[in-house]
């Protein structure tokens, strides 16, 4: 059954419908939160669909009908189609499609299976290219359509033991500016936003194997010019900016948001910053 769902009038995304992967938490929960605020209406698509529900129904306790949540693993073309074809049939059309759903295996490149290497791939960036094709004839019906997808530092730069992790986030960069030379023609723009160190489940997953997290982490942050990590806010707010007409005129890009990580090629903070102080 179709549910009427009211058009919000105001905000940067007002009107627009917004498709984000991953949005069971992190950088793709506070970005469900922000686009809604902005006034999209936003389907939160992630394997987990109680915490999308959740997610959905503090949403819509503040924005009535504006957020939909659901279940997709989107390694899988058919979930994805699924999801896409759930999200037109209740909100009516698609305007934005955030490409942020994520995984991270660590590990040395001789030691994994196909299954692992594929695994890795499948999530982090065969789905981008599931989610663009099926959303694809919805974004050129729209006229205007906005994909972004959400790389990392490793767009840029090796890091330790995640060989694939890398390799899918610079294999990201190549996929942004295609579909953005390509689908220019049908009114699509297409950028990558890359996060540094942000403060989501995915950090601490990671942080938490090592007997002092927080430790580790401060000890990360001395290499990181402003001294401080990103909120899962600070990036969703470049997730906004490529989703709405402040970009216009920007396609094929990628911008870093990463308090200064990749500025240096050596760096130690040297004390304190400005930033480790909040401002009133
Ligand atoms: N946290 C960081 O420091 C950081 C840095 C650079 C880039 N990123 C990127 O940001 C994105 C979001 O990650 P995050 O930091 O918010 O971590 P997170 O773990 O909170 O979010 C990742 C989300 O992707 C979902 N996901 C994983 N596999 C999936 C699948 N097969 N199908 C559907 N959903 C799936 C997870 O359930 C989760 O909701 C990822 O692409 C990640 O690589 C994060």
């Amino acid at each position: 059954m179709k549910t009427k769902t009211k058009t919000p009038s105001a905000g940067r995304l007002a009107g627009k419908v917004a498709w984000i992967s991953g949005a069971t938490s992190g950088i793709g929960e506070a970005a469900a939160e922000l686009f809604a605020a902005e006034g999209a209406r936003v389907a939160l698509v992630g394997r987990r669909l109680a915490l999308g529900r959740k997610i959905a129904q503090r949403i819509n306790a503040r924005t009535p009908g504006a957020a939909l949540a659901l279940a997709c693993d989107v390694s899988d073309e058919r979930a994805v189609a699924r999801s896409i074809a759930a999200t037109v049939r209740r909100f009516g059309r698609l305007d934005i499609v955030v490409n942020n759903a994520g995984m991270v295996e660590i590990g040395d490149l001789h030691t994994y299976s196909e299954a692992q290497w594929d695994r890795v791939m499948g999530v982090n960036v065969k789905s981008m290219f599931f989610a663009f094709k099926h959303a694809f004839p919805h974004l050129r019906a729209a006229r205007r359509g906005y994909v972004v997808n959400v790389g990392s530092i490793s767009s840029f730069v090796g890091q330790a033991r995640t060989p694939v992790y890398t390799t899918t986030k610079h294999a990201i960069l190549g996929l942004t500016r295609s579909i953005a030379l390509d689908y220019a023609v049908h009114g699509i723009r297409c950028n990558c936003v890359c996060p540094g160190i942000t403060e989501t489940p995915m950090l601490w997953e990671h942080l938490n194997v090592r007997p002092d997290p927080r430790g580790a982490l401060n000890e990360r942050l001395r290499r990181v010019a402003m001294g401080v990590s990103l909120s899962p806010a600070d990036v969703a707010r470049s997730l906004l900016y490529f989703s709405c007409e402040d970009s216009a005129g920007i396609t094929g890009t990628s911008l870093v948001v990463d308090c200064g990580y990749l500025t240096a090629a050596e760096w130690q903070c040297s004390g304190p910053t400005a930033f480790q102080t909040p401002v009133r």
